[in-house]
C-alpha cells in the first residue's frame, strides 16, 4: 500500500466525505509549481483556489511566519498587538474604505457583512428612514458555507439540504437591470454581488447593472455590498474588481490571497456604515491574530514592490489573449473571458470540460472547471508567459485530440470547487 492509499483509507473511515479529491498526495512547491510524493511537479494554475498568490514557498511569507511566531502568535481581541491596525491602514488606503474587521474565511466575513447591513438598516429605521431587512443577491453567486452565506448562494444544492436557511433573500437574474429594478423595494436593506462572478463561471458584472445597483441603493439608503473575496486583492490587476467600474460600494469583503495561506478574512466598510456596530456585538476568537496579520502586510509590501498588480494585468490578458487564439482553432471553446489572472475559457460541453481538467492533470497543470463548462484559472500572481504558453500548448493538445469525440450532451457532475 502506497502511502497515499493509506491516507485515502484512513480519511474515508475518518473523515466527513465533503470532498472528492484527486489522488494526489502534495507534499512541497516552490513558485508556481507543486510537487507530489514522488517528486512530480505540477505547474498550478489555481493556487488552491485563488489563495496562493506568491505560489509556494516564498521566502517573503516563511520569513514574515518564522520571525511572528517567534515574538507572537495569538493573543485574542482582547488585547492589542501591533498587525491589526498596520494593515487595516493597508487595505483602506487601498480599497477606498474607512475600517475593517478581520475574521479568518471568507464565508465569516460575508456573514459578518451580512449582519453589519441589517445592523444598519436597523440604525437608519431608527433615525426614521423607512428601510427593511430584505437581501437582493445575484443568481449564479457563491458567498460561502455557512448559514448567512449559503443563504444568499445560488445553487440549490448548497442550501436545499440545510433549510430552513436565513429567511429575507431574493434572486435577482444575473446582470438582468429589468429584474434588478423590479425586485429592489424601500423593503431592501442591502444589495450583494460578486463583481466577477467566481464559481458562478468567471462572469464579470456589466457596467450598467453595477452602476444601477449602486444608483438604487444610493436612493433609499441601503447598502451596495460586494464580494471581492475570489477577484480582491491583486488577483484583477487592481486590489479590487470594483476599481474597473469606478463604483465605490459601502462594504466589500476578502480572504482567500489576503495573507498568502494563512486563513484571514476581512470586512471593510465607510464610516457611515461602521455608525452601525458597538462594541460586543460581532467578534472572534482567531480573527486578525498577530501571524495573519504580519502575513498579509508582508504579502502587500511584496505585491507593491514587485509591482504585482501590473504583472497579473499584463500576463492575464496575455493568458485571455493566447485562449482566444486556441478558441479560433477549436470551436468547443465558446467563450473566454475574466480580468487579469481570474481567467476563464468556457467550453460547448460539460463532458469536455471534465476531461480536459483530467487531462491537463495528466499533464502535470492544475485547473478545474466551475458551472460544468467553465475552465477556470486562477494562478499565482507570480505567473510568466512562459506558463501560460505550457498550458495553451497542453490545452491545444487535448482539443485536437478530445474534441468533438465528446458527447455535448450537459451531463457531467460537479466537484467541490469553489
Ligand atoms: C466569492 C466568494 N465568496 C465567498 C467564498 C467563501 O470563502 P471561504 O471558502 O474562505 O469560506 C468564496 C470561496 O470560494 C468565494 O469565491
Amino acid at each position: 500500500m502506497t502511502k497515499l492509499d493509506q491516507i485515502r483509507a484512513a480519511e474515508a473511515k475518518l473523515l466527513l466525505s465533503t470532498y472528492e479529491r484527486n489522488p494526489i498526495l502534495f507534499v512541497s512547491g516552490e513558485g508556481v509549481h507543486i510537487v507530489d510524493e514522488s517528486g512530480t511537479k505540477y505547474l498550478d494554475l489555481l493556487s488552491g483556489i485563488g489563495v496562493n498568490a506568491l505560489g509556494y514557498n516564498h521566502p517573503v511569507i516563511q520569513e514574515a511566519i518564522l520571525h511572528q511566531s517567534l515574538a507572537l502568535i495569538h493573543t485574542s481581541n482582547l488585547f492589542y498587538h501591533e498587525g491589526q491596525a498596520e494593515l487595516a491602514l493597508r487595505l483602506t488606503e487601498r480599497t477606498g474604505m474607512d475600517r475593517v474587521f478581520f475574521a479568518n474565511t471568507g464565508t465569516e466575513a460575508w456573514e459578518g457583512a451580512m449582519k453589519l447591513a441589517r445592523a444598519y438598516a436597523g440604525l437608519k429605521r431608527g433615525e426614521g428612514v423607512n428601510i427593511g431587512t430584505k437581501f437582493l443577491a445575484l443568481e449564479q453567486s457563491f458567498h460561502g458555507r455557512t448559514f448567512g452565506s449559503v443563504s444568499t448562494t445560488y445553487k440549490a444544492k448548497y442550501r436545499e439540504p440545510f433549510g430552513p436557511v436565513v429567511p429575507g433573500v431574493e434572486f435577482v437574474r444575473f446582470n438582468d437591470v429589468v429584474d434588478l429594478r423590479a425586485k429592489f423595494s424601500t423593503e431592501v436593506c442591502a444589495i450583494l454581488v460578486e463583481a466577477i462572478q467566481g464559481e458562478g463561471g468567471v462572469r464579470p458584472l456589466t457596467q450598467e447593472f453595477f452602476a444601477e445597483a449602486r444608483a438604487l441603493t444610493q436612493s433609499t439608503g441601503a447598502l451596495l455590498i460586494v464580494d471581492e473575496i475570489q477577484s480582491g486583492m491583486g488577483r484583477t490587476g487592481k486590489w479590487c474588481a470594483y476599481q474597473h467600474y469606478g463604483i465605490q460600494p459601502d462594504v466589500t469583503t476578502l480572504a482567500k490571497p489576503l495573507a498568502g495561506g494563512i486563513p484571514l478574512g476581512a470586512i471593510l466598510c465607510t464610516e457611515e456604515v461602521s455608525r452601525a456596530i458597538h462594541a460586543g456585538m460581532h467578534g472572534t476568537t482567531f480573527g486578525g491574530g498577530p501571524l495573519a496579520c504580519a502575513v498579509a502586510i508582508a504579502v502587500i509590501d511584496y505585491i507593491e514592490k514587485e509591482n504585482l498588480l501590473a504583472q497579473a494585468a499584463a500576463v492575464g490578458d496575455y493568458f485571455q489573449q493566447q485562449l482566444h487564439n486556441l478558441a479560433a482553432r477549436h470551436s468547443a471553446i465558446v467563450d473566454v473571458r475574466g480580468m487579469g489572472l481570474m481567467v476563464a475559457a468556457e467550453l460547448d460541453s460539460a463532458d469536455l470540460a471534465k476531461l480536459t481538467v483530467a487531462e491537463m492533470l495528466k499533464r502535470r497543470i492544475l485547473i478545474n472547471c466551475t458551472s460544468d463548462t467553465v475552465l477556470r484559472f486562477l494562478p499565482p500572481y507570480i505567473l510568466e508567459r512562459a506558463h501560460v504558453d505550457t498550458a495553451i500548448a497542453a490545452l491545444d493538445e487535448i482539443f485536437t485530440e478530445h474534441a468533438g469525440a465528446v458527447s455535448t450532451a450537459n451531463a457531467a457532475g460537479e466537484k467541490n470547487h469553489v
